[in-house]
């Protein structure tokens, strides 16, 4: 009989799966883990994308439920699945060591898995992409703040700004923030993004924002901080420079506030904007 590894060894490389990796970076506090799903036929430089979970979510139920894994497939690029070590499975978005480059908390652990899987795969690291939604929407724009130098694109569906979730603990609920009563100035939304990575002066990733008109959980004011946020931090007016109605579908509004920026405000849809996996491969230019 055949130990079962052999057997593992000669099944069809079209088998690849989610595979977690036990140790991707030097230990810090955060015990959140890392999972990968990487296509057979990688090209030598493969793009790099994070898929971050929602609360009470997992690495094994979003690569179940999100088009990722097919877009890789067809695509040819490799997908991280970071999932959550805190209870109730919500991304730590509310200390102050997780609003901090390389502070510690779960933002610095995936940035670790990033930067891993760049190592690993020889991924081309001008194209390095997060997606995130709702938890890991939020998480999504601290990864923007905190590693602007790592990611060169990040889509939040359902998320808010950097900073709004503050409650000085670790994956806290701030009220506030989802309840949509926050009342911070565009300089104050802005000073936690510069916060995060203080004097860093390179370019910063391209940034699009999904929100839902009819969301209860996160309210839809969150929308108007993430845009008066990066709006401020890129310099651009704080009022669209273009907006398209009914883009990428009815009842949708594409706004347009530079070049670096872009969000899409879905009228009548609540928490949990559907996914798009074909849009954002676009946004992604993948
Ligand atoms: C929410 O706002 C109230 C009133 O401004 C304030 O007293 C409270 O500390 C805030 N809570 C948090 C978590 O920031
Ligand atoms: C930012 O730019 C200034 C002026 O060009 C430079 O003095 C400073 O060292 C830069 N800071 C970083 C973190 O690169
Ligand atoms: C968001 O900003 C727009 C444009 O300034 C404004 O019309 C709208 O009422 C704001 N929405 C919320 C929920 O504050
Ligand atoms: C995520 O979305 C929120 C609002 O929905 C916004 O405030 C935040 O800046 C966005 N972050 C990124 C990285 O797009």
């Amino acid at each position: 009989m055949r130990p079962p590894h052999v057997l593992l060894s000669l099944l069809p490389l079209s088998a690849a799966q989610l595979q977690p990796v036990p140790t991707f970076g030097p230990p810090i506090p955060s015990r959140a883990k890392m999972f990968v799903y990487a296509p057979p036929n990688l090209p030598p430089n493969p793009a790099i994308l994070l898929g971050v979970h929602y609360c009470t979510g997992t690495a094994q139920g979003y690569y179940n439920g999100s088009p990722y894994k097919r877009l890789a497939d067809e695509k040819k690029f490799v997908v991280v699945y970071p999932e959550s070590p805190n209870e109730g499975g919500c991304w730590d978005v509310s200390s102050r060591a997780t609003l901090k480059r390389d502070g510690g908390s779960d933002s610095h652990a995936i940035a670790n898995m990033a930067r891993w899987a760049v190592e690993r795969y020889n991924g081309d690291r001008g194209r390095v992409f997060v997606i995130g939604e709702s938890s890991g929407g939020m998480m999504a724009s601290i990864l923007a703040a905190a590693y602007p130098d790592l990611f060169s694109a990040v889509i939040n569906y359902s998320g808010v700004a950097a900073g709004c979730f503050f409650t000085d603990s670790v994956a806290g609920w701030n009220g506030n923030c989802s309840g949509g009563r926050m009342n911070l100035t565009p300089e104050e939304w802005a000073r936690w993004v510069l916060d995060a990575y203080p004097g860093y002066n390179g370019t910063r990733p391209r940034m699009q924002v999904y929100h839902g008109s009819a969301d209860d959980v996160i309210a839809p004011a969150n929308y108007n901080y993430s845009i008066a946020q990066w709006t401020t931090v890129f310099g651009y007016p704080g009022t669209p420079l273009e907006e398209k109605r009914d883009v990428p579908e009815r009842r949708y509004t594409t706004q347009v506030f530079g070049e670096k920026l872009t969000g899409i405000w879905a009228e009548g849809v609540g928490h949990g904007v559907p996914v798009h996996g074909e849009e954002d491969m676009k946004f992604f230019g993948l």
